[in-house]
């Protein structure tokens, strides 16, 4: 079902864990499954002095797909600016892993949502101003984990 690359990545998660003080901290759940994922994001400056991920670490309560997915969003991610973060699709994502079943692409969304999550707390504890993007995405990521906490109350 799956291909080694997304077995290695589950097996061997890259950057797994909880990270002290992060500077963004996002949350986000499948509405599919109620599956949810945490990630941490700490900011810093390259050479250039321009703004980067500098450290990222995710925990997960999900499938094989979405453990891969995360882990492979880490490792795309780590180094890469503020604005190549933001524009992470969940199809590069995928294409990245070498592909996912049909049935598991909903799995992937996690990842790359738990992130844009993460971007929006960093944006929103420094009062930066909020790209569209990353607002519009908020948005619809806090209407799902309304909808699963609502759904799952009392079983969480
Ligand atoms: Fe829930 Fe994959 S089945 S994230």
């Amino acid at each position: 079902m799956y291909n080694e690359k997304v077995i290695d990545h589950f097996k061997n998660p890259r950057n797994f864990g909880k990270m002290e003080n992060p500077d963004g901290d996002g949350v986000a759940g499948n509405l599919v499954c109620g599956d949810m994922m945490e990630l941490f994001i700490k900011v810093g400056k390259n050479k250039k002095k321009e703004k980067i991920i500098e450290d990222i670490k995710f925990l997960a309560y999900g499938c094989a797909a979405a453990i891969a997915s995360s882990s492979m969003v880490t490792e795309i991610i780590k180094g890469k600016t503020i604005e190549e973060a933001i524009d992470l699709s969940n199809k590069e994502v995928v294409d990245s892993l070498g592909g996912l079943p049909p049935i598991k692409i909903h799995c992937s969304v996690l990842a790359a949502d738990a992130l844009n999550e993460a971007l929006y707390d960093y944006f929103t504890k420094n009062k930066l101003e909020i790209p569209e993007k990353v607002q519009k995405a908020h948005e619809r990521i806090s209407k799902s984990k309304e909808i699963i906490e609502e759904r799952f109350k009392g079983r969480i």
